[in-house]
């Protein structure tokens, strides 16, 4: 019997790290204006220690108060939250830990830091209430200070400094008391775009070096990607996906996921039951295959779609061409072109390469679409596989 890939699977299993967060059939209701909101819906996800789990959503999906309900900072109305050992949560039973005995520690968007103390104290401040002898709690802070780079701002205060520099001691502030869960809500946001990238690769290092767990909000899909151990995509107060980077990128479980990392555009692809398939109401002979019928939404990305005049004979095995589109505007963009282009219902962004030349504007072109790179939909918006008919 090959025990190779089950054997190393189940090997995998048991070297697993311990679970260091665990959020059951978790519900959050607001009362507003004598209306009840439900802002949390039924949720359950597990970290894992070392984890750096990144919650991926539009403003106001519920990122926020599931943090809030993991500090302890919302009382959720149903459901467990579990770190470690501990259960800090369970509504059916009254358990309900106070925020100073849970162990977790918050980054928040706005720095958060006292201006009257000096950045020493600022980040000592969550180790007053530990008992521990001043010298220990001195080289903890140095060293903190020193992991976010800061070790020489010690002695100034908070208004002295950069906003990059402000959250980098927040940041510190937070991991000074070596926390089981570290949450970061949004943290980068108030940067200007150069210093978020910067302080984004800073984050990522921090993490490969120290480990911690933590759960980090945002909804920038560009700092998802780049920082999530795994990523979970919200919407409404639910998860729609929850899965490695590459996979969240590659495979959007369902349309909503496709549009909010990047594969804005859409088109409609009806299937006849004879095979005859039509996109934006164009046939698009052999796209897909035999067999396949329906009504279904195409997903791609700016950079996965191109474009030619109406009627040119580009030669191009992978790619079918789609007649009936008109280019309305091409914005340059250094090294690449964005090209607007209107077919039927839909309005197209497609990038193209500087180096094969802009399009004039106002003009009938052809979309070409490459199968690999088009995502497929069915009416319910899930993800359908096998549909094309060249891979
Ligand atoms: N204290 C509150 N009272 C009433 N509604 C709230 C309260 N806090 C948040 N909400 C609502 O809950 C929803 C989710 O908010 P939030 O968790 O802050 O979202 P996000 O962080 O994803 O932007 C929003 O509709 C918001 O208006
Ligand atoms: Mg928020």
């Amino acid at each position: 019997m090959d025990r190779g890939a089950a054997g190393a699977a189940l090997a995998g299993e048991q070297d697993a790290r311990p679970v260091q967060v665990r959020i059951t059939n978790l519900n959050k209701t607001f009362q507003r204006n004598k209306e009840s909101v439900h802002v949390l819906h039924d949720i359950s996800l597990e970290v894992e220690e070392g984890e750096l789990l990144v919650l991926l959503g539009p403003s106001g999906c519920g990122k926020t108060t599931l943090l809030r309900c993991l500090v302890g900072l919302e009382k959720p109305g149903e459901g467990r939250i579990e770190l470690g050992e501990r259960t800090v949560v369970d509504a059916e039973r009254r358990v309900f830990v106070q925020p100073n005995r849970r162990d977790v520690a918050m980054v928040f968007q706005n720095y958060a830091l006292w201006p009257h103390m000096k950045v020493a104290a600022n980040v000592a401040y969550p180790l007053k209430a530990r008992r521990m002898k001043d010298e220990i709690k001195r080289g903890r802070v140095q060293e903190v200070l020193d992991v976010v780079q800061c070790g020489h701002l010690a002695d100034r205060y908070p208004p002295e400094l950069s906003g990059g520099q402000q959250q980098r001691i927040s940041l510190a502030r937070a991991l000074a008391p070596r926390p089981a869960l570290l949450l970061l809500d949004e943290p980068l946001s108030n940067l200007d775009a150069l210093l978020r990238i910067d302080l984004r690769a800073q984050l990522r290092l921090l993490h490969r070096e120290i480990g911690f767990t933590g759960v980090y909000v945002t909804h920038d899909q560009e700092e998802a990607l780049a920082l999530g151990t795994r990523v979970a995509v919200m919407k409404e107060g639910r998860f729609e996906q929850i899965g490695k980077p590459g996979e969240v990128y590659h495979r959007p479980a369902t349309e909503y996921v496709a549009d909010f990392l990047g594969a804005r555009n859409r088109m409609a692809l009806e299937v006849a039951a004879d095979g005859t398939a039509t996109i934006n109401g164009v046939p698009v002979p052999g796209f897909v295959r035999p067999g396949f019928t329906g009504s279904y939404a195409l997903r791609m990305r700016d950079g996965d779609l191109t474009v030619r005049p109406a009627g040119a004979t580009t030669v191009d095995d992978r790619r079918h061409w789609v007649a009936g589109a008109r280019l309305l505007e091409v914005l340059p963009a250094g090294d690449h072109a964005e090209h607007v282009v209107v077919m039927g219902d839909s309005t197209l962004f497609v990038d193209v390469p500087a180096a094969l030349g802009e399009l004039e504007p106002d003009q009938d072109v052809e979309i070409g679409l490459d199968p690999d790179h088009v995502l497929c939909y069915d009416v319910d918006g899930r993800l359908v596989d096998d549909w094309a008919a060249i891979r």
